[in-house]
């Protein structure tokens, strides 16, 4: 709970819940809030995420491992929630459909019954999956989007669009505090090695020497944001005045094609790779780029580093992933 900081006399430790906390994204904020001096409860229930990316935070003073699964309901005392549960990838979230639907909705259900309970805020990780095959170019927060309801990504567009209603409608009914970030394509260390996703595809690929898979021409477009500017993000929104609710897109709209981005891949990493061209998959967008006007205006808020930058530490992170060689440092 809440810490009187004696020295300054003001509040400034919370208790703070992050589920998925063992995800990829998670366990980048679980980190950064640790390190601002806040108390994590890091829930988890290991489907795609992994001990692995918070080893070094285990046995920390300040975090505690919750082994829970979000559809279920869950009773702790925290100030915070930052609800991130969720698979996130294509694979992952089609293994098990019907989970994941639960897992958006049973969860944001069980996470904003808790918010309620102890009044306090939380925070949804959104997608911009939410706004489907877009009809308009670049993603403005008040579009409603063009979502197949009933195809095989659905599970997830759809999850994540009952969420974020159920998110307002705990709002309107019962005036909590909410936070709704849009995230758009994230990347960096720890994402999963296999889970389909383009930069992680492209790097293992790459660092495997073998070829890189690109899907129809290459000449659609994609936008990615470095995780740790990803998480500054949600923590900026999630001090925000009471009265600021999103959904606010957080992402990197500077663009690259696939096939760039591929090129950029085998140029960092030395490789021998050559590139190989596979049907689009169907639904798939031709293009992907955040408008993030409001996060600058209401945030302060845009993305810092640079693609280069952000792929040599995720280049890095995977090479020492694929070797076996201790991926984390205690901190
Ligand atoms: N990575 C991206 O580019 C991206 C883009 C848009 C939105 N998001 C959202 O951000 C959040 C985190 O994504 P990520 O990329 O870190 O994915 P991730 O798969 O690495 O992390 C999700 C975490 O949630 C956990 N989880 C899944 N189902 C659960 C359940 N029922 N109960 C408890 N834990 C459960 C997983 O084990 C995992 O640790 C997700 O909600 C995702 O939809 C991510």
């Amino acid at each position: 709970m809440q810490r009187q900081n004696s020295q300054q006399g003001r509040i400034d430790r919370k208790s703070v819940l992050v589920t998925g906390g063992a995800g990829f994204i998670g366990s980048h904020l679980c980190e950064r809030l640790i390190e601002a001096g806040h108390e994590v409860i890091c829930l988890d229930n290991f489907f795609t995420g992994t001990k692995r990316n918070i080893e070094h935070l285990i046995g920390h003073s300040r975090f505690e491992l919750l082994r829970h699964d979000v559809t279920f309901p869950l009773y702790v005392e925290v100030d915070e929630i930052y609800n991130l549960a969720c698979p996130a990838s294509p694979i992952h979230y089609q293994h098990d459909p019907v989970q994941t639907t639960k897992t958006s909705v049973h969860g944001a259900i069980n996470m904003l019954g808790l918010a309620k309970r102890l009044r306090c805020r939380i925070l949804q990780a959104s997608t911009s999956e939410v706004y489907g095959d877009p009809a308009i170019h670049p993603q403005t927060e008040d579009y409603w989007g063009n979502v197949n309801p009933i195809g095989p990504w659905s599970c997830y567009d759809e999850g994540k669009r009952c969420a974020e209603t159920l998110f307002f409608d705990y709002l309107r009914q019962h005036r909590l505090e909410i936070k709704v970030a849009r995230i758009f394509n994230t990347y960096g260390p720890r994402m999963h090695p296999n889970d389909g996703r383009v930069v992680s595809n492209f790097v293992v690929q790459a660092l495997k020497g073998e070829p890189i898979t690109i899907y129809g021409d290459g000449s659609q477009t994609r936008s990615f944001c470095y995780v740790d500017d990803l998480v500054d993000g949600l923590m900026r929104l999630m001090g925000t005045a009471a009265d600021f609710t999103g959904p606010v897109n957080l992402g990197n709209p500077g663009e690259f094609t696939i096939r760039r981005l591929a090129e950029m891949v085998i140029d960092m990493t030395g490789s021998k790779s050559s590139l190989i061209a596979k049907p689009l998959p169907a639904d798939d967008p031709r293009q992907r780029q955040p408008d993030i006007a409001l996060a600058k205006r209401t945030l302060g808020w845009e993305p810092r580093i640079p693609l280069k930058d952000g792929l040599k530490l995720t280049i890095a992170y995977f090479d020492r992933l694929l070797r076996g060689t201790s991926v984390e440092t205690a901190s």
